[in-house]
């Protein structure tokens, strides 16, 4: 069914009403369009998300991300309705690990702790002992005791530097985010030559010869934090460029470069699924309250398990930001 929109509606003014309507909340990644990220109550990475989802007293969880994010809500929230404004919008790094290909992997190692990225699938959650983001992952790691071997899943790089961080040797699921994979080595090195005061701030889930030249790694929160300490500073941003909105409110003197794909003619380092989302889309599923995410019961309650564990195991304080 073809979806109609008045085009003289104001769509912020018609979002915040919908959000009274419905007591709903809209939580947001930064990787979201800048119009959707200014709609938002509250605006945060993985962590910060999730633990807001928790938090929230509303009805209506409106969540401006991708499908697993969704998913962690409605985890977490079985009562409450939980909104995805595309439910195509997926996550490469969560589509590369099927649960059956992870049962494979598990039954090599049976002894093995299962520590899944909170990028994945009910299901992978679902087998998994615990759950990390980017900005818990060390402190999630360092959880295992230390007879005990750990399957990470899925993805290879964020593994890669983990086993640098806390000397863990881990076996490591091969997979990884299309966007963060798209940095390039050799033009990061060149714009350094260009801008020689910039310093490197790159996510984690980027390659290791990225990581490698980046000054500062971490979640998309950490890299905001960063910025936020240094407002006058350069930087290189090494991840999806969609996190740069906020630090161009934060820091408007702030020099913010997008670390540049190796593909120089695409937008590859914008990731296609978060942009599946539109500030049209939002104003819909607000309006029709769909789609929603749902899951059944057995998976929900299996893969709050080791949701709820990290969430326990995390900082209490939420960072991210309400608006
Ligand atoms: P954050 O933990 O920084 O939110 O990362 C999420 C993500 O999808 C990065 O690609
Ligand atoms: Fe998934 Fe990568 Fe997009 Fe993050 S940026 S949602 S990891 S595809």
């Amino acid at each position: 069914m073809q979806k109609s929109i008045d085009p003289n509606l104001d769509l912020f003014e018609a979002i915040a009403e919908l959000k009274q309507e419905r007591n709903a909340v809209i939580l947001a990644h930064y990787y979201q369009d800048p119009d959707i990220q200014d709609v938002a109550d509250f605006i945060g990475d993985s962590l910060a998300l999730a633990q807001a989802a928790a938090k929230t007293e509303a009805d209506v969880i409106v969540f401006a991300g991708v499908h697993f994010m969704a998913e962690g809500a409605k985890i977490i929230n079985p009562g409450k309705t939980v909104l995805l404004p595309d439910l195509a919008a997926g996550c490469s790094l969560a589509d590369s690990c099927p649960p059956e290909g992870l049962a494979a992997l598990k039954e090599q190692y049976p002894d093995h702790a299962v520590v899944s990225y909170i990028n994945c699938s009910a299901e992978v959650k679902a087998m998994s002992d615990l759950i990390c983001t980017s900005s818990n992952a060390v402190r999630m790691i360092n959880s295992i005791p230390l007879d005990r071997g750990i399957i990470f899943a899925p993805d290879q790089n964020l593994g890669r530097y983990l086993i640098k961080q806390t000397g863990r040797d881990m076996v490591l699921w091969q997979g990884s985010c299309i966007v963060h994979e798209t940095f390039s080595a050799r033009r990061i090195t060149a714009l350094k030559v260009q801008h020689p005061d910039a310093t490197v701030i790159a996510h984690p889930e980027c390659e290791e010869s990225v990581l490698a030249l980046a000054d500062v790694i971490g979640s998309t929160q950490a890299l905001r934090d960063h910025v936020r300490k240094h407002p006058r500073g350069s930087f290189i941003v090494a991840t999806e460029p969609g996190i740069m909105h906020q630090m161009r409110k934060d820091c408007p003197q702030a020099v913010l470069i997008a670390a540049p794909p190796k593909d120089e003619t695409c937008a590859c380092n914008e990731c296609p699924f978060m942009r599946l989302n539109t500030l049209e889309k939002l104003y819909l599923c607000m309006r029709d309250m769909t789609p929603e995410v749902t899951m059944p019961e057995g998976l929900r309650l299996r893969a709050l398990a080791p949701l709820q564990r990290m969430l326990d195991l995390s900082a209490p304080a939420l960072a991210g930001s309400a608006r």
